[in-house]
């Protein structure tokens, strides 16, 4: 199991640029290693500054986005052109600026009517670029972002709901009672697979669920985020305001940069 450790950082903006250093490490090292570098990317608000970081000028010479290949680990129930969807805020951040060779940008396809058949053939979309069969243990992406929300949840694997306890399949169509709506997310067994699962989580809302998913005991059917417990490493990557959750007896290893 790799490292797990918690980077505090002074701000939304300084969590986005420690994002984006992290990004350049496993894209760079990815590529070196594997000849590609797979990244599963989250939704919500907190990643736009990263893909909009992403996207500038300086920051694209270095990336080999020729060798890079973009998912995602969640979508909502809507079209891609949606104000909802994560495919969208990652195309207007990000994707409208730079040109990944087609068929390596792969979206979640939350306008089926039919979730649970767009869920098996992302799988299969996944398993393809991949080079692995979709009935085997799902592959280790190189890099996964999560966000948590406010009430502990990550990708789309919100408190007591059934995806919680997929232990198969690597995406699921999620039904999520609280919103009133199916999601389409990644499930603990894809995600824990991972090489390096990064959380982005900036903002004082966010201190008290925090407070729980980093607490020495805890259940993940209310705190889902705690469920995240990759092959790989776990960087946790924090504001300032967020950080004021962290429990005084978290044993994950704290590197402060806020100053
Ligand atoms: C989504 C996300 C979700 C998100 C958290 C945090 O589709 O909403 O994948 O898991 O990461 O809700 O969202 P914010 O970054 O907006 O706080």
């Amino acid at each position: 199991m790799g490292d797990r450790v918690i980077s505090i950082m002074a701000d939304a903006e300084s969590v986005a640029r420690e994002a984006l250093s992290l990004w350049c490490r496993h894209a760079t090292e990815s590529v070196a290693a594997r000849g590609a570098f797979r990244v599963l990317l989250s939704g919500g608000s907190t990643p736009r500054r990263l893909f909009q970081l992403l996207a500038e000028d300086s920051t694209m010479e270095q990336l080999p986005w020729e060798s890079t290949h973009l998912f995602w680990g969640d979508e909502r129930a809507v079209p891609s052109d949606h104000q909802d969807s994560n495919y969208r805020m990652t195309r207007e951040a990000l994707l409208n600026n730079i040109s990944p060779p087609p068929g390596q940008v792969q979206r979640l396809e939350g306008e089926r009517a039919n979730l649970d058949a767009a869920a098996h053939d992302y799988q299969s979309a996944v398993a393809h670029s991949f080079g692995v069969a979709e009935d085997m243990p799902p592959p280790a992406f190189d890099l996964v972002f999560l966000g948590m929300g406010t009430d502990a949840h990550t990708a789309s694997l919100f408190p007591n709901t059934q995806a919680l306890n997929e232990t198969d399949k690597w995406f699921v169509a999620n039904e999520v009672p609280q919103l009133g709506t199916r999601r389409l997310t990644a499930t603990y067994r894809l995600l824990n697979a991972a090489r390096a699962v990064v959380f982005l989580v900036a903002g004082s809302d966010k201190a008290a669920p925090l407070s729980r998913v980093l607490a020495p005991t805890g259940d993940i059917v209310t705190a889902p985020s705690r469920g995240i417990s990759p092959f790989g490493s776990l960087t946790w990557v924090i504001d300032r305001a967020a950080a004021a959750g962290i429990p005084t007896d978290c044993s994950l290893r704290i590197s402060n940069h806020a100053g």
